[in-house]
């Protein structure tokens, strides 16, 4: 399918324009939502008729109070989830960005990523220094335990919902539900990248979810160019200086594509 598609001659020139910018560009930060995983197979949230909170009750499924009054529900849902989320790959967009962190490293930059998603999938891409907004599906902690107690729980499909530790407590999920606070040090860490950057990219994000949504706002805010890559408008999209209206793993690839043939140490 992706190599059916062509990028339009509208987003050929903004590429062209942003190539050599971005080039240039020493410290970047990327923030990545639900679009980037879509061309995987994942569904997006706000999607009208493919997302999932169009199907799903959020109050029911990411909530305490959804989990505390059915546990099992929540977590034959989690569990459904990543039965599908094992089944898929990165996509081309995925890898680009794990591509230009590794072409900045002879020029002595650095690519952060900050993503909402609690696929794994940038991970399993190959990108370091990940910074995960709101978790990630392959790991639990006890029910009233931090983050810090959280750790991996690969077995899929799980033998029990809810899954219990060995001295038999209930395990949670260990993602941010609606209503809960961010892990304090995560979100921390994502605003100082965000600050440090010169070059802001915003990617497949409907930037509707606070405080994450403020990160590239405070990117550009502290001097980074600001690029949004999303084939809709967004809340974001009237702030960015370059955008690229175009489903990721196609507008990726080409992007970084650019910056490699211009990049020193970096031979096609
Ligand atoms: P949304 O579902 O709100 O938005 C997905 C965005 O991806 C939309 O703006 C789409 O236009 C865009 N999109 C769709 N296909 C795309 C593609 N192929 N390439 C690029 N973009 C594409 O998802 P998020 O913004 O990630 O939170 O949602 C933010 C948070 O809301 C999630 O992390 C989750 C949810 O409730 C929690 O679970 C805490």
């Amino acid at each position: 399918m992706g190599q059916q598609r062509q990028l339009s001659a509208e987003t050929r020139a903004v590429i062209e324009e942003l190539v050599p910018e971005a080039a240039k560009a020493r410290r970047v930060f990327i923030f990545t939502g639900a679009g980037v995983s879509a061309e995987s197979g994942i569904p997006t949230f706000r999607d009208a008729q493919t997302g999932l909170w169009a199907k799903y009750d959020p109050v029911m499924l990411a909530s305490i109070d959804g989990f505390r009054k059915d546990p099992a529900n929540v977590w034959k849902w989690y569990d459904e989830r990543r039965q599908t989320m094992s089944q898929c790959m990165p996509n081309a967009g995925h890898t680009a960005i794990t591509e230009w962190q590794r072409m900045l490293a002879p020029v002595q930059g650095r690519l952060d990523l900050a993503t909402q998603n609690i696929d794994d999938l940038h991970r399993i891409a190959g990108t370091e220094q990940l910074i995960e907004l709101h978790g990630n599906i392959w790991e639990v902690r006890p029910l009233g335990a931090g983050f810090a107690d959280a750790f991996r729980l690969m077995d899929c499909p799980l033998s029990e919902h809810p899954p219990r530790a060995a001295d038999g407590s209930t395990l949670r999920p260990n993602v941010v539900w609606f209503g809960e606070m961010l892990d304090e040090s995560v979100l921390n860490h994502a605003f100082h990248c965000a600050m440090k950057a010169d070059l802001a990219l915003s990617i497949g994000t409907s930037s509707l979810v606070y405080p994450a949504a403020a990160l590239p706002f405070v990117a550009r805010e502290h001097g980074a160019t600001l690029v949004e890559i999303n084939p809709e408008r967004t809340e974001l999209t009237a702030a960015a200086d370059y955008v690229l209206q175009e489903p990721s793993a196609l507008a990726l690839p080409a992007l970084v594509e650019g910056i490699r043939s211009i990049l020193p140490g970096n031979p096609a």
